[in-house]
């Protein structure tokens, strides 16, 4: 096992540099979940959290960055939306803080932003949804990217992890540390992406149901009884309408915003509404839904948002046991190899 770890640290030695921990696993930032409790003990079990600061006001966002590292003394990152109306203050609190790693997610970060959050003296990661984009991102001053599949849980493009991993690694692997996330449940698929040219990965699935995690206990509970299937990409009903697709567990809000739909665009029909406020009444369906869920244990007309590897959560443990877990599942996967390679080919 001595030797699978070796390797294993070899393997993943660009992206534990990158991130300055010991494993090269990041725990992905989630709304109302991420917050200091969830990314020190991811950080303290030796892999990367990182604050989901999307949602937050700057004060906010500096008071929960001072209450992790109250928690912490080990690198932890934050990520923040490219969207949100006061980003270039996000960023400067990260930047006050001594914040190490800022994440942009949320669409294309401009070049600007992306400026602005390395003057800070923090290195920038990205999501590259395309080679094209990932090549643009790094031209752009990236200094590492995150290449997420359709598997993931929450918002989610049309390509598989699979895929996009076998396009950008490749290419970019090269040139700035490349983490996979979206389906990764256990250390068997972590080795794997890491022997494709991965830095590292990306997981959040798999940490909801961390005992530090502050989501509700009817929120836990759905994750660990559903399977795969149950974690489904939003439904669109009228292509003239579009959907922005987020991966959840299926449950009545699944069914009701579907025929939700139907009926704003029946009354766009009839003429009682024009398309663009249409439009906005789609997407104002969701709005609150994942609060709901995470915090207030609504299960019924709450956003639960999961990717498919929430088949392999199956009940509640520590963020350490879990990365424990995944860590002895690729050294495992390693030590097989040895055993079935004696002769060292
Ligand atoms: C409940 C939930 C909330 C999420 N919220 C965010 C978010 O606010 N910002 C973000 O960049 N990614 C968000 N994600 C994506 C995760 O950071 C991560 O990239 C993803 O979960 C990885 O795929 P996996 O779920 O298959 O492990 C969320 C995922 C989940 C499951």
């Amino acid at each position: 096992m001595d030797e699978a770890r070796r390797r294993l640290d070899l393997l993943w030695r660009r992206g534990t540099e990158f991130l300055g921990t010991e494993l090269a696993i990041m725990g992905g930032a989630m709304s109302w979940i991420s917050d200091r409790h969830l990314v020190a003990a991811i950080s303290n079990g030796g892999g990367f959290g990182i604050i989901a600061g999307g949602s937050m006001m700057p004060d906010r966002l500096a008071e929960e960055i001072a209450a992790t590292q109250e928690r912490t003394d080990r690198p932890f990152g934050v990520n923040l939306i490219t969207m949100h109306p006061q980003l270039d203050q996000l960023i400067d609190a990260c930047g006050e803080l001594g914040v190490g790693h800022i994440v942009l997610a949320g669409g294309l970060p401009s070049t600007a932003a992306i400026r602005r959050a390395k003057d800070t003296g923090a290195k920038v990661v990205c999501f590259a949804p395309a080679l094209v984009i990932a090549r643009k991102l790094v031209r752009s001053g990236a200094d590492a990217l995150i290449v997420e599949g359709a598997e993931a849980g929450g918002h989610i493009g049309p390509v598989a992890t699979s895929v996009l991993a076998q396009e950008i690694l490749p290419q970019m692997g090269g040139q700035v540390p490349v983490f996979v996330a979206g389906g990764i449940g256990r250390g068997e698929a972590i080795l794997s992406y890491l022997e494709m040219g991965a830095a590292g990965v990306q997981l959040g699935t798999r940490f909801v149901c961390a005992r530090e995690c502050v989501a509700h206990a009817n929120f836990k509970q759905a994750f660990i009884r559903a399977s795969a299937r149950d974690a489904q990409p939003t439904v669109q009903v009228d292509p003239s309408f579009p959907v922005i697709p987020v991966r959840a567990l299926a449950n009545k809000a699944t069914q009701d915003f579907i025929d939700f739909q139907h009926r704003v665009i029946e009354r766009w029909r009839s003429g009682a509404v024009e398309q663009k406020e249409a439009q906005l009444e789609i997407e104002h369906f969701w709005a609150g839904a994942l609060k709901r869920a995470v915090i207030d244990g609504d299960v019924e007309s709450g956003s639960l948002m999961a990717g498919q590897s929430v088949g392999m959560v199956t009940c509640e443990q520590s963020a350490a046991e879990i990365l424990d877990e995944l860590v002895g599942q690729a050294m495992a996967a390693l030590s097989l190899r040895e055993s079935r390679d004696p002769v060292g080919v």
